[in-house]
């Protein structure tokens, strides 16, 4: 993006693929972290002069329009957030979108509607994805894209328009792609890495690929349990893969094997069914009652985990260390990232949940070294995998 504002762009149409697709109650944007972190990217540009339009995604509708997943709120928080007018295009391709990008003058900024009222957007056959991106190429001279989010995306609006303009990659994807590459290049140590969340199948591939590179990685969440399971614990009618135990069994292994720490829990803290209110019981993971389920780590473990953090130079968190929705059960969770934000490391919080919760839990978003944009983008980054927006963009 700087070399392109160096080359100028007073004038010209920019087409900027943002990820936009923030939670909403209704029409009330309850989280407005997304909007926030491409917003500079869109005021650089329309400062200096350019006719913007912004073309995001929103939910997943099916492919035609679906007034849950209108855009509208979402222009509204994007013209207060950048603090000049946003006009907002009713459909996506379409006449007004059309009437309203000829209407723009140097500086306006447009948004057009949801990408996904469009059938091409998402479509795995290549004709109809390019005969989509060939539409909306059309809103622009050049292609800005800052939708980290989707970059793990083979969409049309991500990949397809790549090739149709000249390309530029957004500050937003310039800074977590430098952040996220320290994590899987050499970070300083001690280097920790925290997974949680509720289920081991969707780890794998992390583990896979930062296991060699960590000192400690440390296991919350929900998937703790299929762990226990692998170290022989009973773990009542806790969350549990069992078609996983044989493979948390080998990383146990291979962790000894590379004399890398992997963390367990020592104590959870349980409920007799999954409800916000149910009465609490925190056991050792050696003693959890056959009809108890554990919802979050218990205090031991959670003191455990944050004295490690303290000790590490590089911290990288994904997924939340238990229901952090049910207040009996957040404690976990706010430790954690409570010992992120006191800590001096470079901490790193990827993901969409452990964002959310940093959030809810109210904690100071200024206390992380970063908060990734991306969930499954983040993730599949350090998985190690080729991304086709990033790849688009190198092409
Ligand atoms: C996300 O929320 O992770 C991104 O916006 C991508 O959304 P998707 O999983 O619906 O493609």
């Amino acid at each position: 993006l700087d070399e392109l504002l160096q080359e100028g762009v007073n004038g010209r149409r920019v087409l900027v693929r943002a990820d936009l697709n923030v939670p909403l109650d209704g029409k009330t944007i309850t989280d407005d972290g997304r909007i926030r972190a491409v917003a500079p990217t869109i005021k650089a540009l329309a400062e200096a002069g350019a006719r913007v339009v912004v073309c995001s995604h929103l939910g997943r509708p099916k492919g035609a329009p679906d007034p849950a997943f209108s855009l509208a709120p979402v222009a509204k928080r994007l013209g207060e957030v950048l603090g000049r007018e946003v006009a907002f295009a009713h459909d996506t391709v379409g006449t007004d979108a059309e009437a309203k990008a000829v209407a723009q003058g140097d500086g306006d900024v447009l948004l057009l509607e949801n990408l996904r009222f469009n059938k091409g957007e998402t479509s795995k056959d290549d004709t109809e994805r390019a005969e989509f991106a060939g539409q909306l190429s059309a809103f622009g001279d050049l292609y800005v894209d800052d939708a980290f989010g989707a970059v793990h995306r083979k969409h049309a609006s991500v990949y397809d328009v790549a090739k149709l303009l000249p390309h530029y990659a957004g500050w937003l994807i310039a800074k977590e792609v430098e952040v996220l590459s320290k994590l899987t290049g050499k970070p300083e140590q001690p280097y920790v890495v925290i997974l949680g969340g509720a289920k081991v199948s969707d780890k794998l591939a992390v583990i896979d690929n930062l296991l060699d590179k960590v000192d400690t990685l440390i296991v919350g969440g929900g998937m703790m349990f299929t762990f226990l399971a692998a170290q022989g614990y009973e773990v009542g009618s806790s969350l549990l893969e069992k078609d996983q135990i044989e493979v948390c069994k080998d990383y146990l292994e291979r962790a000894a094997a590379l004399g890398v720490e992997l963390l367990l829990p020592v104590d959870t803290t349980t409920a007799a069914e999954f409800a916000a209110d149910a009465e609490p019981l925190t056991v050792p993971v050696d003693a959890i009652p056959a009809e108890r389920m554990g919802l979050d780590i218990g205090p031991e473990s959670a003191k455990l985990f944050a004295e490690r953090i303290a000790g590490a130079k590089t911290v990288f968190w994904n997924g939340p260390m238990g229901v952090f929705e049910f207040p009996d059960y957040a404690a976990g969770t706010r430790t954690v990232a409570q010992a992120l934000v006191d800590s001096e490391a470079f901490s790193v919080v990827g993901g969409g949940d452990s964002a959310a919760a940093v959030r809810t839990l109210g904690l100071p978003e200024d206390g992380f070294g970063h908060i990734s944009t991306g969930g499954g983008a983040s993730l599949e980054y350090l998985e190690g995998k080729t991304l086709p927006g990033l790849d688009a963009l190198e092409k």
